[in-house]
């Protein structure tokens, strides 16, 4: 599998590191910025003996390269600063994103895209709309993303394993996530059980924040590693056609009462993309919400053709 990453900021290096450390394909990093992702996979490639993967990078600022590409992860665009909403890099990462589908679609016309760049939700839309490509074969990175956040902040605070807790997010990647408490466990046991409502509120307002509160810690930037492990996480169910069911922002045809909208919904991933969206079972508050969510986003993606 040849894996195109666009951008060299740290969620495409951290990207192209964990995708050569799983040995998932052959990467591809690349950038505008000279120099930068030839070094950076040079780096990786000298990591190699040491870690024992397979050195199977390139760095490069020639879409040439980038070309026969299975997937691409793109990562271009500014990141926010601190007080920045997602939002605010609307009209100058459409920009962005508009010349990155350009220029990576021709080579790699078959190619599944996962959109990484914010706001991420709109930035799908966009990505779908001009690359022309079927919707199946574009996505967004979030829902992974943010249900982590979620399932860390619940073991933080009952004090154990993140791994025995399970949680999903859907809708947007911002204020109209939808965070279903029904649905999370630990150790199997609803989390509703466990914890009282103020303390779900509290956990999933952090979770709804917690991209802002990295970006006020770091100053300038935003998170990369639960980043750039989500969109392994993705690539890997794709790269196996492992047909797991995560939560992304995928192309809606009805699921849930909602359709002709990128959302947040739990999708069955596999070679051939978004092979399904699981219709979970919702009650009416959150079908609701999720509805929300859709038209919040919809909206955006009309602001778009306005840019
Ligand atoms: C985040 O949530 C930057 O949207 C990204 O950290």
């Amino acid at each position: 599998m040849k894996i195109t990453v666009v951008g060299s900021g740290f969620v495409g290096q951290t990207t192209a590191m964990r995708l050569l450390e799983k040995g998932l394909g052959e990467v591809c990093l690349i950038d505008i910025i000279e120099g930068k992702p030839q070094g950076i996979a040079l780096d990786l490639r000298q990591a190699a003996p040491i870690e024992g993967y397979e050195p199977a990078i390139v760095g490069t600022n020639d879409y040439a390269e980038t070309a026969g590409s299975d997937l691409v992860v793109i990562t271009a665009g500014f990141p926010r600063q601190p007080g920045m909403s997602r939002m605010d890099l609307l009209a100058k990462n459409a920009e962005i994103v508009s010349s990155v589908v350009d220029a990576v679609v021709p080579g790699s016309p078959d190619a599944i895209i996962i959109v990484v760049s914010n706001p991420l939700d709109e930035m799908t839309f966009l990505a779908a709309e001009r690359s022309g490509f079927p919707r199946q074969r574009v996505m967004g990175m979030a829902g992974v993303l943010d249900s982590a956040r979620l399932r860390w902040f619940i073991a933080e605070e009952l004090g154990v394993s993140p791994s025995v807790v399970e949680a999903m997010t859907l809708g947007s990647h911002g204020e109209q996530m939808v965070a279903l408490p029904r649905h999370a466990t630990v150790d199997g046991r609803p989390l509703p059980e466990l914890v009282d409502a103020a303390t779900l509120d509290r956990l999933f307002q952090r979770t709804r924040d917690a991209g802002a509160e990295i970006v006020g810690l770091l100053k300038t930037g935003s998170a990369y590693y639960a980043p750039s492990a989500a969109v392994v996480a993705m690539a890997r169910a794709i790269a196996l056609d492992t047909k797991e069911t995560l939560p992304v922002c995928a192309w809606t045809t009805g699921q849930f009462g909602i359709a002709d909208v990128y959302l947040g919904v739990p999708a069955r991933l596999g070679r051939e993309g978004v092979e399904d969206i699981v219709e979970i079972d919702l009650n009416d508050e959150e079908l609701a919400q999720l509805r929300t969510a859709a038209e919040a986003i919809r909206s955006k993606c009309r602001d778009l053709a306005g840019l």
